[in-house]
């Protein structure tokens, strides 16, 4: 078995498989795919989803303003800032605070829940099984942590027994995402679950509803995925995640061919 095999097998994506009821492949991608290399998505623009109703006590965004301390930092500020923070609870409960990692000048960013054990003693998210599989969806979409793709959580310390973060904590935690945004300015983010979709989108609304259809995070393209973690409780849901993979490369394709 070859490497891009095995990274196939480990998204349940080898043989090729489609969700039931899923329109089928071309016959090119299918040849494509079958040839061992990964199927190129569409660049055909999708619509983009309705925005939901807001949440109340969830900050929808922080626009750039002179009363707002963050707008104006950099990133090494910003760090500074974010490790020194005591806004809320959590950060008595955790060993350090987790900024995010990668490239900052990231085409992609990938935004997770918020760190679980192993990202807190390591101080870099999705460094545990999730975060494993992660590395292997990145892979599969020829992509590579840390090269053109930025890591980050939506909130910045672990909460107590991985529970999720309440919606406090990421009201007191999401400007932090909003500010590495603002600096990032990157030309997809896919969220990696409920907690990531609903906190950027400023809404109350399942997985289920907000997957499938891209939406839009300040002019941003986000699409919504499952959590890797998940995943690994829910294998056979894999097939849909790749789906949403391959509509997350089907928006930078056409970004790229607009910019070209
Ligand atoms: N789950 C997350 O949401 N983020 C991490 O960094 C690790 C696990």
């Amino acid at each position: 078995m070859d490497k891009h095999e095995a990274m196939l097998r480990e998204l349940n994506l080898f043989p090729l498989w489609h969700e039931r009821g899923a329109a089928e492949p071309p016959a090119a991608e299918v040849a494509e795919h079958h040839s061992d290399s990964v199927p190129a998505a569409s660049s055909q623009p999708l619509p983009i989803a309705a925005p939901p109703a807001a949440e109340p006590g969830i900050a929808k965004s922080v626009a750039v303003d002179s009363e707002n301390p963050l707008s104006s930092m950099g990133w090494a500020t910003l760090k500074t800032t974010v490790r020194e923070c005591t806004a809320c609870p959590l950060r008595a409960g955790c060993t350090q605070t987790v900024f995010g990692v990668g490239d900052e000048r990231a085409n992609w960013l990938f935004v997770g829940e918020g760190p679980g054990a192993d990202e807190d003693a390591r101080g870099e998210p999705f460094v545990g099984q999730a975060g494993k599989l992660l590395d292997n969806m990145l892979l599969v979409m020829q992509l590579k942590r840390g090269q053109k793709v930025y890591i980050a959580n939506i909130v910045k310390c672990r909460p107590p027994g991985n529970r999720a973060p309440e919606s406090g904590e990421i009201s007191s935690c999401l400007p932090y995402l909003q500010r590495q945004i603002e600096l990032l300015q990157p030309k997809i983010i896919v969220a990696l679950g409920k907690t990531a979709a609903n906190a950027l989108l400023g809404c109350d609304a399942t997985l289920a509803s907000l997957r499938g259809t891209p939406h839009d995070y300040h002019g941003i393209p986000l699409v919504i995925t499952y959590h890797p973690a998940y995943l690994l409780r829910s294998p056979l849901e894999k097939a849909k995640a790749w789906q949403d993979l391959q509509q997350a490369i089907g928006l930078m394709n056409s970004a790229a061919d607009k910019n070209s």
